[in-house]
């Protein structure tokens, strides 16, 4: 079922957290032990392990693959769940910003796990971006050689040839890096407004990928959406909304990307 939740209600998260990670005591609060306050005594007094080793300062974060127990009992794994959000422009792909930004997890305010993104789409690109607290699923995903089909469509400045978008495939030379696509592909052309209208194909997802490659033969991107994610699409949903992956859509993940780890 479709849930979308409406902008500009999801509280704002201030503190200064690191992508993917949380503080080790609200973990430890969150996963019902105790209160935070208790929770930052017990690790100091040496109660709380975190992957075997005890930690007894008040700094340490952790993700959801990080196995934290206290007084030697491990806390309770949550729920793995998995979204499929569609991702508005001006979001930023992570659980907090310290500027105090609206990140994706205000989105899905009611989930109660701790998810955060698989990957990141910049602040203003749209599109199809996947959350979960499976951190063992995410890490595969998110290694360079897991390759999944991304598929953008990026609306740019200029006309390109046929044979400069050749060069996407051959790989274009950016910030010292080689960006390669996997497949281009000319939606509409406007001569008269000279905009273009393009899909891109990645399995790369190198920072700000698209938008470089574009760049680098001097078409700006305008807008950029991502559509496709492997066999995942934004089908029937509009920005904001987001969605439960089925268990079945969540088994062919693993599939591919434990396939791709051989
Ligand atoms: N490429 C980009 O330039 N930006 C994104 O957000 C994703 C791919």
């Amino acid at each position: 079922m479709l849930a979308r939740y409406e902008k500009n209600a999801g509280k704002m998260k201030g503190e200064n957290m690191e992508q993917h990670k949380e503080r080790l005591q609200k973990v430890i609060a969150h996963s019902g032990v105790t209160s935070r306050r208790k929770a930052e005594t017990m690790i100091e007094e040496g109660h709380v392990k975190v992957n075997g080793e005890t930690v007894t300062t008040l700094g340490v974060k952790v993700t959801p693959s990080d196995r934290v127990e206290v007084d030697g009992v491990e806390l309770t794994k949550e729920t793995r769940v998995y979204y499929l959000l569609y991702k508005p422009r001006g979001v930023i792909s992570a659980v907090s910003d310290d500027k105090g930004r609206k990140v994706v997890t205000d989105l899905l305010p009611f989930v109660e796990q701790r998810v955060y993104p698989v990957g990141r789409l910049d602040y203003d690109t749209s599109g199809l971006l996947l959350l979960t607290n499976d951190g063992e699923l995410a890490q595969l995903m998110m290694h360079p050689s897991y390759e999944m089909d991304k598929v953008y469509v990026a609306k740019i400045k200029g006309v390109p040839t046929k044979s400069e978008l050749q060069q996407f495939k051959r790989g274009i030379k950016s910030e010292g890096e080689v960006l390669k696509a996997v497949n281009t592909n000319i939606i509409s052309i406007n001569k008269e407004k000279q905009q273009s209208i393009i899909e891109v194909t990645l399995h790369e997802g190198k920072n700000r990928q698209v938008r470089r490659m574009f760049e680098a033969l001097n078409y700006p991107v305008m807008k950029l959406k991502r559509e496709r994610y492997g066999f995942l699409s934004l089908r029937g949903m509009t920005s904001g909304d987001f969605r439960e992956l089925t268990p079945h859509e969540v088994k062919q993940l693993r599939a591919h990307a434990l396939d791709q780890h051989k």
